[in-house]
């Protein structure tokens, strides 16, 4: 199965900033006439952040969970002349050229299992896709999943694969990453983790992870003097080492499961 190469829209207005956000996302509207909600380049934390979020994004769909589609957005620093505000102007300046976009789910919210029970499946299968991509944004407090038509969609995805951030060449794999699952927002309800390892780990196939690796521009993966070819390589080799590993992790989390009140 291979994974469709995302779509380049083009931005043509900038419609709004959306209220929360760290990486100052805003709702962006492109000349499909589509909404999508764009995750700039410009935005002060750097590429890699978009990075994470395309390589996530993808692979939690391929893993059928359901994620807004994710485009490439080319955007025209000269976008900015229209804008009154100086932050926003600021930003557009700094974004010229691709950015990364979400359809943007009209009419979605925050969703909130004490609310809406997921299921213990589907809180299971997340857990575990979290641990995998060492996921630290997706707690209780800041869940970042949204409601849309009764379903659960992922979004906001650039804090995870923590670990690029201080690579350089010859980077290899920890045998051990930290990550703490004691606030994740599906730990009260998530059911087996050790049957979502069953059932999602043989997914995650070396050409899986080539095919989701492909989608991402080569020029957002030249960074600490590593080539396109060598940064894919270090992540397959992350995800290889992390799955590997499956068995300690997965045994902590259904230790607090089973621990929790
Ligand atoms: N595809 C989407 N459709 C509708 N709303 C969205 C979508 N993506 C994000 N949002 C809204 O925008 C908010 C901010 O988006 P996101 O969480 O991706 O950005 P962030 O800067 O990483 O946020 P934070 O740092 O607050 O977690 C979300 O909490 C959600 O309310
Ligand atoms: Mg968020």
């Amino acid at each position: 199965m291979s994974i469709p190469n995302p779509r380049t829209v083009v931005a043509t207005r900038y419609v709004t900033p959306l209220r929360e956000g760290g990486s100052l996302p805003g709702l962006v509207e492109a000349d499909d006439l589509g909404m999508y909600v764009l995750k700039f380049r410009g935005a002060g934390q750097g590429i890699k952040v978009l990075v994470a979020e395309l390589i996530v994004g993808e692979l939690a769909r391929a893993l059928g969970f359901r994620v807004p589609e994710i485009v490439l957005a080319d955007l025209d620093p000269e976008l900015a002349r229209a804008e009154p505000d100086q932050e926003v102007q600021d930003l557009l300046r700094a974004s010229g050229g691709l950015n990364l976009g979400f359809d943007y789910l009209p009419g979605s919210f925050d969703f909130n299992p004490l609310v809406r029970d997921p299921g213990p499946e589907l809180a299971a299968r997340l857990l575990w896709f979290d641990a995998l991509v060492l996921n630290v944004d997706r707690s209780w407090r800041n869940p970042n999943l949204l409601l849309w038509h009764r379903d659960v969609w992922l979004i906001d995805h650039g804090a995870a694969l923590y670990f690029h951030h201080g690579w350089s060449a010859g980077w290899k794999p920890s045998a051990e990453y930290r990550w703490d699952g004691g606030d994740h927002v599906m730990m009260p309800v998530a059911g087996s983790v050790a049957d979502a390892d069953a059932e999602l780990k043989p997914l995650v196939t070396r050409d899986l992870l080539g095919d989701v690796l492909a989608v991402v521009p080569d020029a957002w993966l030249v960074q600490d003097g590593m080539t396109p070819a060598d940064i894919r390589a270090a992540y397959v080799a992350y995800f290889e080492s992390r799955l590997a590993s499956s068995p300690r992790w997965v045994e902590t989390l259904e230790a607090a499961r089973a621990a929790r009140v």
